[in-house]
Parts: C-alpha cells; sequence; structure tokens
C-alpha cells in the first residue's frame, strides 16, 4: 500500500448527498484507489506507507477548473491600466500587450498561476488561449505547459480566437493552425464578431473544426448585457443537430440575465434538450457587466438557477487572474464558488452544495472527465482533496486551503493548520477556533 487516508468524509459523486460517514481509502503502488472502506478507530494504522489522518475532514475529488485565460494572467498593467473597467477596454489593453508576448513570458505566468491551482487542489483546468495572433506564441507556450505539467495536472487548450474569428484577418486560419498544433477545444466569440451573421457563421465554422477533428467547442458566448446578443440558440442547436451535445460548452452567456421571460422559457427547453453545458464566472460577469447601466443596474450574470432548474450542467469559472479583465483574483475555486453563489443566490441549505459542485463534478463534466478518472471510487485514480472541513458548506464559509492535495497517489501541496491567538479581555491567550458554533 502506497498511501492510506484515514477517517475522512466521502462526498458521493453526485455532489449533491449529505456527507457520509467516516471512510478510509486505500492507495496502491500504482498510484489507483485500491479500495474505500468504512473507518475503524480500534484498527491500527498499516506499518508502511504514507499515512494521513483526515480527523473527519472533506475528501472530495479535485477541483475543477473550466475556464481561465493563463495566456493573459498576470499582466494587469501592462501596458496600461483598464481604466474603464469593460470588457471591451480590457480587450483592447490585451491587444496591445499581446504584441511583446514571448515563449519565456507566458510559460512564466501560466506556470505560477497552476502553481497556485495546484496548491488549492485544482487538478483539471480548461484553459482559453487567445489565438487571434499570426504568431501564436501563447498557444505554443502553453502546449509546452501542458507536457510539462502532465504528471500531476490535467490541462485542456481551448483556441479562442479573442478578436474574432470572421472579423479578425485570417481569423478562421489562424484557427485551424491552433488545432492543428495541438489545441484541445474550438473557441469563438460570436457577440465580438461584426454582425449578427458573422457571429452565426464563426460558430458554424468552430461547430465544423471540431468535427473534423473530433474536439470539444466552448465558445466565449453572449458576453455582453445586449438582450439581442441570442448565440447561445445558435450553439445549442449546432450542438443539437451535430450531435456534440455535452461536447459543447457556452461561457458566460450573461446576456441571459436579460431575455424576457417568454424567450427564457424557451431558452431553457432548446438548452436542456441540447445537453450543453454553461460556465457563469462570476469574478467577471460582476465586474464587467452592467458598466453601460444607469441604475437599476444588473447583476451580470447568466441565468444560474433558472438553467439549473431545468437540467442543464452549468459550471462555475474563475477566469481572470490579474489581468485587464480583473485585476485581483487567485485561482482560488473555493472563492469563485462563494462568490458565484451569492451573485446568483445559491444560498439556500439545498443550493450551497450544488454551488460546490459547480467547482467540482458539474466543472468536471464541462471537460469531460469519465467516472473512471474522476471521483473517489476503487479504480479511479488517487487524486483528491482533504479540507479541513466537514462539509461543502463550512468549507465554502471559511474558505479553507486543502490540508494535502494528493495527485496520482503522491501529496501534491500539504497545508500545516496556522491557528490565530486571541488575547480577549479577561481571558487568558487562546486560539480562534472558527468551527466552533457549527456542526
Ligand atoms: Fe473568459
Amino acid at each position: 500500500m502506497r498511501m492510506i487516508v484515514r477517517g475522512a468524509r466521502l462526498l458521493h459523486t453526485s455532489g449533491l448527498s449529505e456527507p457520509s460517514g467516516l471512510s478510509d481509502v486505500e492507495v496502491g503502488e500504482d498510484g489507483r484507489i485500491a479500495r474505500v472502506i468504512p473507518y475503524d478507530d480500534q484498527k491500527e494504522p498499516p506499518a508502511t506507507g504514507i499515512l494521513i489522518e483526515a480527523h473527519g475532514g472533506l475528501l472530495t475529488a479535485p477541483f475543477v477548473e473550466p475556464h481561465i485565460h493563463l495566456d493573459t494572467a498576470l499582466t494587469a498593467g501592462e501596458p496600461r491600466p483598464n481604466t474603464s473597467g469593460t470588457l471591451w477596454e480590457g480587450i483592447a489593453c490585451w491587444s496591445e500587450r499581446k504584441r511583446t508576448l514571448t515563449r519565456e513570458d507566458v510559460i512564466a505566468r501560466a506556470t505560477e498561476v497552476l502553481r497556485w491551482q495546484a496548491a488549492h487542489g485544482v487538478l483539471h483546468v480548461r484553459t482559453h488561449c487567445d489565438v487571434t495572433d499570426p504568431s501564436l506564441t501563447a498557444l505554443d507556450a502553453l502546449l509546452e505547459v501542458r507536457d510539462r505539467v502532465r504528471d500531476v495536472m490535467n490541462l485542456q487548450i481551448v483556441a479562442f480566437p479573442q478578436e474574432g474569428i470572421v472579423s479578425f484577418p485570417d481569423g478562421e486560419a489562424l484557427l485551424r493552425e491552433a488545432v492543428a498544433r495541438g489545441a484541445d477545444v474550438v473557441g469563438a466569440i460570436p457577440h465580438f464578431e461584426d454582425t449578427r451573421e458573422d457571429g452565426v457563421a464563426s460558430l458554424r465554422t468552430a461547430f465544423a473544426l471540431a468535427e473534423e477533428h473530433g474536439l470539444r467547442v466552448d465558445a466565449h458566448c453572449d458576453e455582453i448585457d445586449d438582450e439581442q446578443s441570442r448565440f447561445v440558440e445558435v450553439l445549442a442547436t449546432l450542438a443539437l443537430r451535430s450531435g456534440l451535445r455535452e461536447r459543447a460548452t457556452a461561457s458566460h452567456t450573461t446576456a441571459m440575465g436579460s431575455y424576457n421571460g417568454a424567450y427564457s422559457f424557451k431558452l431553457q427547453r432548446l438548452l436542456s434538450r441540447s445537453g450543453i453545458n454553461l460556465v457563469a464566472n462570476p469574478f467577471a460577469n460582476l465586474n464587467l457587466q452592467g458598466r453601460f447601466d444607469a441604475y437599476p443596474k444588473r447583476r451580470g450574470l447568466t441565468q444560474v438557477r433558472e438553467m439549473l432548474a431545468a437540467g442543464v450542467n452549468v459550471a462555475f469559472g474563475h477566469d481572470d487572474v490579474m489581468d485587464p479583465w480583473n485585476a485581483l483574483g487567485t485561482a482560488n475555486p473555493l472563492q469563485t464558488a462563494l462568490v458565484g453563489l451569492y451573485a446568483a443566490q445559491l444560498t439556500g441549505a439545498d443550493d450551497i452544495p450544488v454551488a460546490f459542485s459547480m467547482v467540482t463534478d458539474r466543472a468536471a463534466r464541462v471537460l469531460g472527465l469519465d467516472a473512471d478518472e474522476y471521483g473517489i471510487t476503487a479504480g479511479a485514480p488517487a487524486s483528491f482533496v482533504l479540507l479541513p472541513a466537514p462539509s461543502p458548506e463550512e468549507a465554502l464559509r471559511r474558505q479553507v486551503r486543502p490540508r494535502y492535495v494528493v495527485s496520482r497517489g503522491s501529496v501534491l501541496a500539504e497545508t500545516p493548520p496556522a491557528p490565530t491567538r486571541l488575547s480577549w479581555p479577561g481571558e487568558p491567550p487562546s486560539d480562534v477556533d472558527f468551527a466552533r458554533r457549527l456542526r
């Protein structure tokens, strides 16, 4: 036995069930989970192998980041800050910064953020990579990073045409070249194209290319407060008719926050039939949307609750980390989920575990991870995260950092507890227990 995790609370893979009783997880020499058995506190731990005492902490499958931009990360303020705070000025700032990219620059920034993600327990990452750059410098760099981290993290790269497929010079040729060089997913940005017709054409191109190469589609779609931006219906219809279905994802879809009731009802039916995934990005959406509104000012998010209720798979992404669209950002999925659950009002007792699933299982479905590669079951890779909290609610409320992050049977990150000492009036100094009054 290579490793045993003793006395952990497991979250069932649906992410929706109550945490079970305590379990032991045994990891074989092959780095896979050998078996999951009930915890017995009378039983002696094995004499060999790595022993992790979970003390009733929540053991979850790794966090999954369904939407991030590693190529733009850590460029905030370069060459100038985004002073209006709009998506559009962000694109203009990035367009200037893009001209100065080098391989080393992209590798260094992307690797830094991946290290943060690993420490936060994120072991599966889908990054978008701007391919509206004739040199494809960022793409080549990220392909190299994907290879470098392959043993511990799974990185999917979306060929993302930030400045358009139809509206950018040679946009389609660059997208094709990106796929030829090894991008995993085909992107699009229909609402940014010059006309409605260009937007529809760009989605047709993306789907055709994905079908040709057996790839998935993930489009930045309707990331605008314009209630007339309705490309998600085109994306869903193409997904349905091509058979790509759950292999297609619409990211952002913030215009949906402005659709009228009658159209929303029609759309809920179409999206649930199509099987597509939605990814809401609460940091970017709260920050970038509503910028042209007087009051009342819109929230900026897609219809998260409504689409979940309609049976659509919805996940939360972090999106930008210290770049022209978000000067802050930590790449921490528990922060994404906390901000997302407030933004989407997923605050009911039954909703909070759903928000947790939106950065775990639901995000895993966006990436297309199979049950045999994601989950805490015998035979799956021993990749999991031990949280110093007994439940998703507590992990979210206290924003805990993982105690251990294990990737394929090896400890990748370890965070020792760091107590806070408080000298309260009239009492001897003692550690603050933020969990004390809670279950
Ligand atoms: Fe994005």
